[in-house]
């Protein structure tokens, strides 16, 4: 048996990515490679395990018995593949190589400026940023993919270590003729007479405003919801209505006057932007440089 399984490092990470997205068409996405390059290899994987891995299910692939130890030991060889590259590096004693990093879209108002510095300072670092949306950040960070994601709000899990960073104030935006905008102490439950436009379900922003409007039992029934702060501003600017968002996003409007911070009780929220990783996971030395980076970087940022 033993001799039988030749298998190649590309095919465990070609499996590891397919079993995770149970789909060949997301993990040669992901791996910017082909759809039928993709089943091929997997294919190969299977016979030299002499057994089906995956099975279809409609559109999905589901793991086998087999698959399911295929991946669970793709899991410990790629791992420990990844920290043998880091202990080499770390011997080696520079900061360079890959720097694998989610990170919540909302964050793309502020992280680009601290990688741009980081990179100023470590040229050889190869960053791998992916910016996407909380329910895929989460997924990566229990599947430890990353070397560490940026989000706002931490899920509540005892396996996970967070290191807060900046600060993110969330504040209700309005453009900034709006009629709110000149008022003092606008009470909370005011909100509900105005159109509100809300994030999807989800997101990290509105589940804080979501427990703030529920503590002071004010309902409010959103007039719109939209899937990103980006498009959240652009509809705020466009008049249809205001929105929580974190001031990150909004600092350019701000400033020329195109959005306005209205004065309402309970706001703005002051919550931190987080670097969270799973319990244990070693931290190459380019992730571990780029973490102390912006802590020490934050503290001069409000
Ligand atoms: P959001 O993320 O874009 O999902 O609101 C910010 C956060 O995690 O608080």
């Amino acid at each position: 048996m033993v001799e039988r399984m030749h298998f190649t490092f590309q095919q465990l990470k070609l499996f590891e990515s397919v079993f995770r997205h149970g789909s060949y068409t997301r993990a040669a996405e992901e791996l910017h490679l082909t759809q039928p390059a993709v089943s091929i290899q997997i294919k190969r994987l299977e016979e030299q395990a002499g057994t089906p891995l995956l099975e279809q299910v409609g559109k999905k692939m589901f793991p086998t018995a087999a698959g399911k130890e295929m991946y669970s030991a793709s899991l410990d060889i790629l791992t420990r593949i990844a920290e043998l590259k880091n202990s080499l590096d770390e011997l080696e004693g520079t900061v360079k190589g890959i720097l694998q990093v989610s990170v919540i879209t909302t964050a793309k108002y502020f992280l680009p400026e601290l990688l741009g510095s980081f990179l100023q300072k470590y040229p050889d670092v190869e960053p791998k940023l992916k910016f996407t949306n909380r329910a895929r950040i989460i997924e990566r960070l229990m599947n430890n993919v990353d070397d560490f994601v940026i989000m706002g709000q931490v899920p509540e899990d005892d396996h996970l270590e967070a290191y807060p960073f900046l600060n993110n104030i969330i504040s209700i935006v309005a453009p900034a003729d709006h009629p709110l905008a000149k008022k003092k102490n606008i009470p909370l439950k005011e909100l509900v007479n105005h159109r509100f436009l809300n994030r999807e379900a989800g997101s990290g922003t509105r589940s804080v405003c979501d427990q703030l409007f529920e503590k002071h039992d004010v309902k409010i029934e959103p007039y719109m919801e939209l899937g990103s702060s980006e498009a959240l501003k652009q509809a705020v600017m466009a008049g249809l209505g205001i929105a929580a968002l974190s001031t990150h996003s909004v600092q350019l409007e701000l400033e020329v006057n195109k959005l306005a911070i209205l004065n309402v009780e309970g706001f703005p929220l002051k919550r931190r932007w987080y670097a969270v990783h799973m319990k244990g996971r070693k931290l190459s030395l380019v992730a571990k440089t780029f973490l102390d980076f912006i802590l020490e970087e934050s503290r001069h940022i409000s």
